[in-house]
């Protein structure tokens, strides 16, 4: 396996810049993430990597080689569309071996290592199959068997579940985490799901706008967000945010909103107090951070149940506070009906503080030492301090 750098890459479609001065390191082994709104740039990097496009500057290396210049066809390099393209005409085993064929393998190596790809994927059953006879899920297995085959130095994935439905998108997204395991590869995995990139990715990179914004582990970028946008990005619901004012007083810190009043952690004074009284600024809570209080505390922000989703194992309410609609994430099934009135809290040390005007963070949990629970799967491997940066 290898690893893989990309420096200070662009990329111009006629004067439209798609990605714009990408800096990032993967390690050999390593899972990294792409995530980003449509239009973003995931895919252009993506191409750029695989060589099915041309950087408009900078480099890409792999294995330490510079491949900036060296065509597709000899990068070694695994890809998976979110289309499967298999042969429809062949089966399941002549898909996963024509490659081998093409490439004048000998036989008897190609019939071992598709079986041994066919039982890593569950395939062993199916091999006789076409295509049209297989589910969604199966055929994408297959894909990704054909790129196994192959033994790339590089996968590159690009939103490979996309047509699943729900419960195929879990079953297949736990297997590409346990087959990542087994072959440690180094992989560069798309897609506009934030929660695959949560309990998929080593690292995870949010682009915008054809920018990478930030790179990081999951729980780095959960709780110590560079920006309102990377911030509201990861978390389902995402991250409740309110612009107001803080009052610095001598025994309390709080932040003063339409809607109500939260108290701040007493650790941010220092930069509180070197802020101008009148900035403004955007106070975050993660919907899983909120406290119920009694109705007759003075704290907190005030507002009417106005949805109520079971879920299940936990709720999710919507809460019409005035000026604002906030979600809030219940265990069970949760405490409140629709139309109640309640005020809820957050634990201060869980807040984000946000310069409203350039979105920057100015303050996250991170910032604070609060360790959450890091949203990475058993097993997963310890990576290295690697660089990423983006501008
Ligand atoms: N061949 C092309 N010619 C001109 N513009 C292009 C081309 N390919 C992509 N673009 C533009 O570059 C930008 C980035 O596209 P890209 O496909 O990388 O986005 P993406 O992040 O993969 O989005 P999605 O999530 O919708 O797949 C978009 O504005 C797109 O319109
Ligand atoms: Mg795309």
């Amino acid at each position: 396996m290898s690893s893989l750098e990309l420096q200070g890459v662009w990329k111009l479609f006629g004067k439209h810049p798609a990605v714009k001065n990408v800096h990032l390191s993967v390690a050999d082994g390593e899972m990294v993430v792409l995530v980003g709104p449509s239009g973003c740039g995931k895919t252009t990097t993506l191409r750029i990597v695989a060589g099915l496009e041309t950087a408009s500057a900078g480099s890409v290396k792999i294995g330490g080689r510079d491949v900036t210049r060296v065509p597709a066809g000899r990068r070694n390099i695994g890809m998976v569309f979110q289309s499967y393209a298999l042969y429809p005409h062949m089966s399941v085993y002549r898909n996963l071996t024509f490659g081998a064929q093409i490439r004048h393998e000998p036989k008897q190596e190609s019939r071992e290592r598709a079986r041994q790809v066919a039982e890593l994927l569950g395939l062993d059953q199916l091999l006789d199959r076409r295509p049209a006879q297989l589910s969604g899920g199966q055929r994408q297995r297959v894909a990704l068997g054909r790129v196994l085959m192959r033994r790339p130095d590089l996968f590159l994935l690009d939103e490979p579940l996309s047509n699943l439905d729900a419960a195929l998108r879990a079953e297949v997204r736990e297997e590409l985490i346990r087959l990542h395991r087994r072959v440690e590869a180094t992989m560069m995995y798309v897609t506009h799901d934030q929660v695959e990139a949560m309990t998929m990715a080593d690292r995870i990179g949010v682009m915008s706008g054809g920018v990478l914004m930030q790179v990081g582990t999951p729980g780095e970028l959960y709780e110590g967000p560079r920006n309102l946008f990377v911030a509201t990005f990861l978390g389902s619901p995402k991250l409740n945010t309110f612009t107001g004012r803080a009052e610095v007083r001598a025994d309390s810190l709080l932040f003063r909103m339409n809607c109500g009043w939260l108290p701040l952690p007493a650790s941010w004074r220092r930069l509180l107090e070197g802020l101008p009284s009148d900035r403004p600024l955007t106070l975050g809570v993660r919907p899983e951070d909120w406290r119920l209080l009694s109705t007759l505390e003075s704290e907190g922000v005030v507002g009417v149940v106005d949805i109520v989703e079971l879920l299940g194992g936990e709720t999710i309410v919507t809460v019409a506070a005035q000026g604002a609609s906030l979600r809030w994430r219940v265990g069970g099934k949760g405490p409140v009906g629709t139309g109640v009135p309640v005020r809820l809290t957050a634990r201060a040390e869980c807040l984000y503080l946000f310069d409203t005007l350039s979105g920057d963070a100015l303050a996250t949990p991170a910032g604070q030492g609060l360790a959450r629970p890091v949203m990475q799967l058993p097993g997963a491997k310890e990576v290295g301090p690697l660089t990423a940066k983006a501008r």
